[in-house]
Parts: C-alpha cells; structure tokens; sequence
C-alpha cells in the first residue's frame, strides 16, 4: 500500500507525444510512423524471419535521421528530471520509447520497457551490445560468433517489454500516475492505469495533446502540447507536496 510509503511514489508513463516537440514523430497520428511504414515489416519477429535485410535497413536509416537531427530535451523532459530531483519520494519513469532524452535532460529512474536506441542483442546468444553502428545480414556476433543474428535491442510487436517485475513493483507503491503524451493503444503500458487504479488513494492524471481512448480511465485530465502542460504540473507537485496530487 502506497500509505506506506511518504511521500508516496510517483510513477509517469510516457509515449512518443512526449518526444514530438523534439522533433521525433509519433506512431499513430496522421503524420506517425505506422501511418507511413508497414510495422508488420520492420517491427514483429515474423518480419524479421521474412526479411532481415528490410528490417535492418529501416532501422539503419531511422538511427541514421535521429543522429542527424540532433535532438534534444524539450521542456516537458526537463520539467520531469526537476520532479525527480527536487521531489522527496521516488519518481519512476517508464518509457515506451527509446530514444535517450529522458537521460539527456538528467533524469536517473528510467525503464526503457520498449528498449532503447544504441543497443543491439544477439537473437542466438540473446546478449546486449552498446552500439551505434549501422546493421547488415552479415554482421557478426562478438560474443557466440553467430551472423546475421544481431538486431537493435527494440522490442517488437508479440515481444515481451523490458522491466516488467520492476515496473509494476514502481505501480504498486506510487500514489500518483501521470500518463504523458501515449495514446494508450499498446498493452501493457495501456493497462497501467487500471492497474493502479485496483488500490484505493491512487491519483491518475493523463497528460496528452488531446482526449485517448483511454481517457475515462483516469481521473484527472490536462490537454495541450506536453512543453506547455507539464512543466506547470510538475510545479504544481514540487510546490503543493503530494497534495497537488489530490489523493
Ligand atoms: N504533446 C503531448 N502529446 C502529444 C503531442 C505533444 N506535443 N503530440 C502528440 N501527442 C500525443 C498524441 O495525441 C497521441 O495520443 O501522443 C500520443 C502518441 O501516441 P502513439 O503515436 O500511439 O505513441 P505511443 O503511445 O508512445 O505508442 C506506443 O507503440 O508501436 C509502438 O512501440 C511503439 O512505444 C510505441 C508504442
């Protein structure tokens, strides 16, 4: 029980919404990523088995444009590494995405549950490699020696995401639940709020661009583009303790 802990537990659930106004696309808006490439392709272990090459080159020329871009934090990363420094109890980040702004803005408590950007894994040997170097069907394995078996450390489609055990024991001592910028279609991210919402005394806020589909799951709702809407969130918390929270 999150009474238990004081001040309670504050887990934020973040998507792609978070990372737009940096310059990265989402998925699913008129202009994401799943409405311009098939993700039965490039993102699902059947893909992959059809055609590694195509996988392979379309992450090789995503990496490619997201090192070219020079992306940086915007304001609703910052607003967030301030609420882990500043707040008195824990702040966990879990994100669906992989790119490493949440880090470059400063903040230390984050589940990468989708994987992340600059890693690779060997599908023989299932080891991780730090790396940035494009992929081809005929790379190696440093550690088993397999080829052609090394793909970004990214989980797919049908995949089972990264930290799970860590995740939901975050969920079950937090008393506040901040979803930013998701549009809440991908399980189990999508389930974290009736997950929390299974204990009493839970706030949970969803902070989006506009209403989700999941919206009537939680019980506080803050409309707008996140550099706007969250940094004065996060003031709120940091000046009005866990009070803000309403819980
Ligand atoms: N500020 C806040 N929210 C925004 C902004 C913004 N500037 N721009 C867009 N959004 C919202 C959209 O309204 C939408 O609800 O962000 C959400 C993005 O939704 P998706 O594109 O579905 O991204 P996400 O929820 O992160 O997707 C989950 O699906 O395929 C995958 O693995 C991939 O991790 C990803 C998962």
């Amino acid at each position: 029980m999150h009474q238990d802990y004081f001040p309670p537990g504050i887990v934020v659930l973040t998507g792609a919404g978070i990372s737009k106004e940096s310059g990265i696309d989402t998925f699913r808006d008129p202009d994401g990523l799943w409405n311009r490439v098939n993700l039965e392709d490039v993102a699902t272990l059947e893909g992959w088995h059809r055609d590694k090459k195509k996988v392979l080159d379309f992450y090789n020329e995503a990496r490619g444009l997201f090192r070219a871009a020079q992306v940086a934090p915007n304001a609703a990363h910052d607003a967030l590494a301030r609420l882990e420094a500043k707040y008195g109890g824990d702040v966990t980040i879990v994100t669906q995405n992989i790119d490493p702004l949440h880090e470059m803005a400063g903040s230390k408590n984050v589940l990468h549950m989708h994987g992340r950007e600059g890693e690779i894994r060997c599908m023989k040997c299932s080891t991780v490699f730090p790396s940035d170097a494009d992929l081809a069907i005929d790379s190696v394995c440093a550690k088993c020696g397999a080829v052609g078996e090394l793909r970004p450390n990214i989980v797919w489609f049908g995949e089972q995401p990264m930290h799970l055990d860590e995740i939901y024991a975050a969920l079950d001592k937090c008393g506040l639940f901040m979803a930013i910028g998701t549009s809440g279609q991908v399980y189990p991210a999508a389930g974290f709020v009736l997950h929390v919402r299974r204990r009493a005394r839970v706030r949970t806020v969803e902070l989006n661009l506009e209403p989700t589909e999941n919206q009537t799951l939680f019980q506080d709702h803050i409309y707008g583009p996140a550099t706007r809407i969250v940094p004065p969130y996060v003031e709120r918390i940091l000046a009005e303790g866990w009070k803000a929270g309403g819980w």
